[in-house]
């Protein structure tokens, strides 16, 4: 099945009829759906599949006398953001798919397995610990952490994943058994590629990020009797916090940015008793990302202290910079026909960054994406540029695979 068959299965899976974006919640119905549609693409392949006690799903192509070899393992994510594009992850799977095809139209007899991988709740729009199954596999997160994880609705981890046919065992690492080579594929979600006019190009590292939980607290009353002298309103305590981590990240070059909120009561006419921000924050190196976050939660508790309101900050994941295998970059980004594909680190995290901070030798390559926009309905990556990324994967497979 050709790339845009593939691409068309999914196109309507999780989407939104009026703003045209996705949303596809870990083991919820329309990941479970794109999901299936994975396991069906690897049966009709002859790919042998196996799904882990996290959710994390790997389906092997192994040749003839591949035997016991390490394996390169390629693929990303069928989960997306709220509200999310179409790219961010299936690009990953799809294009996996479609380089193991590449291979066999071309007639290449690996000498390793090559396997295809998709990893559970990478963005952590479910339980909000990003790359969630990729952590487990690898042993980088304690499943006693992992089952005490809810949604929004209160759902634990294990009842969701249950509830979505799966028989949970989290802190299962047997998956990735024998994976000598990780590599991903993935739209770019800046424009670094776009402004060096490079169709494809190489991950050097990924930035450190974190998500941090900003629980404010204050005094609920009334929105008209109460003279705003007397309120202690922790809604003033967030906004103060929100204009301070965007001017922190503005005057050091970082990037902050507060993107979900929950108000308790939520209602109109009274002053809230409780707000709670959660904080997206990445950083170029470690230590920069641990001096911003201690800013802004000292500029806030400041403010709270002036508003007589209370705030506690909570590290809900952070994850280290990582840096890719140099040689291995170097390698994808030269040993093939045409012009060398840049190397560029990023500000996205990846399930590929985790593999890393495992210990396998992981590389990244990044499909040109025109506008850079991503996590966004508009978030976008042309045909053309989307088979030069087959090609590519399937040129760095057949390289590491032999
Ligand atoms: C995942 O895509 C992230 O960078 O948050
Ligand atoms: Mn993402
Ligand atoms: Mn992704």
């Amino acid at each position: 099945m050709s790339f845009e068959q593939m691409w068309a299965d999914l196109a309507s899976v999780g989407r939104s009829r009026s703003s045209g974006g996705y949303f596809r919640p870990a083991f919820g119905s329309a990941e479970r759906e794109c999901h299936a549609w994975f396991l069906d693409q690897c049966a009709t392949r002859g790919l042998e599949t196996r799904t882990d006690g996290n959710g994390n799903t790997v389906a092997w192509w192994r040749p003839e006398g591949t035997g016991d070899q390490p394996g390169v393992l390629t693929g990303s994510h069928l989960d997306s953001v709220p509200d999310g594009g179409a790219y961010d992850g299936p690009l990953g799977v799809m294009s996996a798919l479609a380089a193991i095809d590449r291979l066999r139209e071309r007639g290449v007899a690996p000498s390793r397995p090559i396997g295809v991988a998709a990893f559970a709740e990478e963005e952590g729009s479910r339980f909000g610990l990003a790359c969630l199954g990729s952590r487990l596999a690898t042993g980088q997160l304690d499943p006693a952490t992992a089952r005490e994880l809810r949604d929004r609705d209160g759902v634990p981890l294990p009842d969701a994943m249950a509830a979505a046919g799966l028989a949970p065992d989290l802190g299962d690492t047997s998956l990735l058994d024998g994976v000598g080579w990780f590599v991903e594929l993935h739209v770019e979600q800046g424009r670094g590629l776009v402004d060096l006019a490079a169709p494809i190009g190489v991950a050097s590292g990924i930035w450190p990020h974190g998500r941090y939980r900003f629980d404010f607290t204050g005094e609920a009353n009334h929105a008209g009797t109460t003279v705003m002298d007397d309120r202690h309103d922790p809604m003033l305590s967030c906004a103060m916090t929100v204009l301070a981590a965007n001017k922190q990240a503005r005057l050091g070059g970082q990037r902050a940015t507060f993107g979900r909120f929950e108000v308790t009561p939520n209602s109109t006419n009274a002053v809230p008793s409780r707000v709670t921000a959660w904080l997206d924050a990445r950083c170029e190196d470690d230590a920069t990302l641990a001096a911003l976050v201690a800013e802004v939660s000292r500029l806030g508790r400041e403010r709270a202290a002036r508003d007589g309101t209370g705030l506690e900050v909570t590290a809900e994941s952070v994850s280290p910079a990582v840096a890719f295998d140099p040689d291995l970059a170097a390698r994808l980004a030269g040993d093939h026909a045409g012009p060398d594909w840049p190397v560029l680190a990023t500000q996205a995290g990846h399930d590929a960054g985790i593999l890393a901070g495992a210990g396998i030798p992981t590389a990244m390559l990044f499909v040109r994406n025109p506008t850079g926009i991503s996590h966004a309905p508009a978030e976008h990556a042309e045909v053309a540029d989307c088979l030069a990324g087959v090609d590519a994967l399937a040129d760095s497979l057949e390289r590491l695979a032999g």
